[in-house]
């Protein structure tokens, strides 16, 4: 089987760009239905990830929309509230707005946990969140936040390509790749 090196780790083939392309125009759909209605929501795309997933949803989106970029990353703090997320380049108010969250993949759920809250906080009248993929079994926050749309759930392997990196690489690979713990390089099988 054909397999890629990036940094340390091998990857094997996983989701093909077609299969990948037909749940992003699903999701779309969803979509449209959903926001026929609402007043020119704004679709928050978290970056870096997330930008090959906004733009396979956009192709199939027919409505007026308004577009954000921002940066988030979450840690597990050591304090008592345990939990931070930094918001970068959010450069307009969020209050009274209908915000869809874009995001690359859902796994432990936290950084979008809060995300949203943060926006909730600022006054944002709705906010939902579509994913490209989610981890059902790593998901923290099934009680208590729902992911209103997903392109495809996957297992708790760590997988790259369609905008998703290893340490910043395979963000460009168009199909999804997962880390293949067994292969070791030694037939030269690989790029
Ligand atoms: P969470 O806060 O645990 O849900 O983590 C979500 C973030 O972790 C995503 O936005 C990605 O940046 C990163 N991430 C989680 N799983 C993967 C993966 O399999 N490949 C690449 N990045 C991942
Ligand atoms: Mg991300």
């Amino acid at each position: 089987m054909e397999h890629i090196k990036l940094h340390d780790k091998f990857f094997k083939p996983y989701i093909q760009n077609q299969i990948i392309e037909l749940s992003v125009k699903k999701v779309a759909e969803h979509i449209n239905e959903d926001y026929q209605n609402v007043d020119t929501p704004m679709f928050l795309v978290t970056l870096n990830g997330a930008f090959m997933f906004a733009s396979g949803l956009l192709r199939h989106t027919d409505f007026k929309c308004e577009m954000a970029f921002i940066k988030v990353s979450s840690y597990d703090g050591t304090s008592t509230t345990g939990q931070v997320t930094e918001v970068i380049g959010l450069d307009r108010p969020v209050k009274g707005r209908d915000i869809l969250i874009i995001e690359d993949i859902v796994d432990s759920g936290l950084t979008m946990y809060n995300l949203v809250n943060k926006l909730k906080e600022e006054g944002a009248a709705s906010v939902r969140i579509a994913c490209m993929f989610f981890k059902p079994g790593a998901y923290r926050f099934r009680d208590s936040m729902k992911i209103d749309y997903k392109a495809m759930d996957i297992g708790n392997e760590f997988i790259v390509g369609y905008g998703l990196d290893y340490d910043q690489l395979g963000r460009e690979l168009q199909d999804i790749w997962v880390v293949d713990p067994d292969y070791d390089g030694k037939d030269g099988n690989w790029k």
